[in-house]
């Protein structure tokens, strides 16, 4: 039967899905996949009776946080990627950290902000700069990094236009590393260098700008690759990810690391990380696309 690639959405991560979805629909093509795209934001959902699997490259709420898995569950659609559980777990940056907290994962100190909170006693516990997020955004969309007091309340304020639960975690200043997961093994770790006039690694950064350097080789030692590739896949497999994702990470100046999100569908655009991992262990773009797809059959 005929794959469907779910793509588009509605989320604030729709235009990353628009190109990332189109890229997978491409390769499934050029292999000779029957696959069609579907946007589930202007489609019924019903339809999706037509196809015999589905290829999820929708980012963010609605997509990837569980929804949509439960929909092909009760349709019986096998799909790529994470299950309910992992999907939701994975779009909830504050309830990844609890969980990892309570298995000693390394992951920077957090609060939850909201109209009460006391900013002066945030900044006196996390410290500064501290960064502001909200707790189920992707593509670092509502992100800000706070230098000072004042900044604090500006930037819960336009996280908190992007989602009602808004947290503040402790700046780690170091290097930052992705590693992105296969079938249960970690890719090789790449090292991120945005340009050096952003304040972190942005939307800008990561899909407009072309100055972005991608370090792989990481540029870590052996024994610091295997260290972050262990503890990225402990990671993932705590919040019980599977099939693939990517696992993004802080090196501290003192070497510790720190973990600081799952991503269960992560990019897939031409600027992408994954298909860049995987292209270091001999995958092009569409073989990524075939092998991801294979995990429909199991
Ligand atoms: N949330 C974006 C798509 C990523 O993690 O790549
Ligand atoms: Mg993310």
């Amino acid at each position: 039967g005929k794959v469907a690639v779910l793509f588009g959405g509605n989320s604030g991560e729709r235009e990353v899905s628009l190109k990332s979805g189109q890229a997978v629909l491409d390769a499934l093509l050029t292999k000779g996949v029957q696959a069609e795209a579907f946007d589930p934001s202007h489609r019924a959902l019903s339809d999706l009776t037509d196809y015999s699997r589905a290829f999820i490259v929708l980012h963010g709420r609605g997509g990837e946080d569980g929804q949509i898995q439960g929909l092909l569950e009760w349709m019986n659609i096998p799909y790529t990627g994470s299950g309910v559980l992992a999907s939701a777990l994975g779009m909830d940056k504050v309830r990844t950290k609890q969980l990892w907290k309570g298995i000693d994962l390394p992951t920077a100190p957090y609060r939850l902000l909201d109209e009460n909170t006391d900013f002066n006693a945030v900044v006196a516990e996390l410290g500064l700069p501290l960064i502001v997020k909200p707790v189920h955004e992707g593509s670092s969309v509502g992100m800000s990094k706070v230098e000072t007091l004042e900044q604090l309340e500006p930037a819960y304020q336009a996280a908190s236009g992007h989602d009602a639960v808004v947290m503040a975690e402790a700046w780690i200043t170091g290097r930052e590393f992705t590693v992105a997961m296969l079938n249960g093994k970690a890719l090789p770790v790449i090292r991120l260098q945005p340009p050096a006039d952003v304040a972190f690694y942005d939307y800008q950064a990561k899909y407009i700008r072309n100055d972005t350097q991608y370090g792989i080789p990481s540029g870590l030692s052996d024994a610091e690759e295997k260290e972050l590739q262990s503890l990225a896949l402990r990671a993932f497999n705590a919040v019980g990810a599977t099939g693939w994702g990517r696992v993004d990470a802080m090196q501290d100046e003192q070497g510790r690391f720190w973990l600081l999100e799952v991503n269960t569908v992560p990019g897939m655009t031409d600027h992408s990380l994954v298909p860049m991992a995987a292209k270091a262990i001999g995958y092009s773009f569409a073989d990524l696309c075939v092998e991801i797809l294979r995990q429909t059959l199991n």
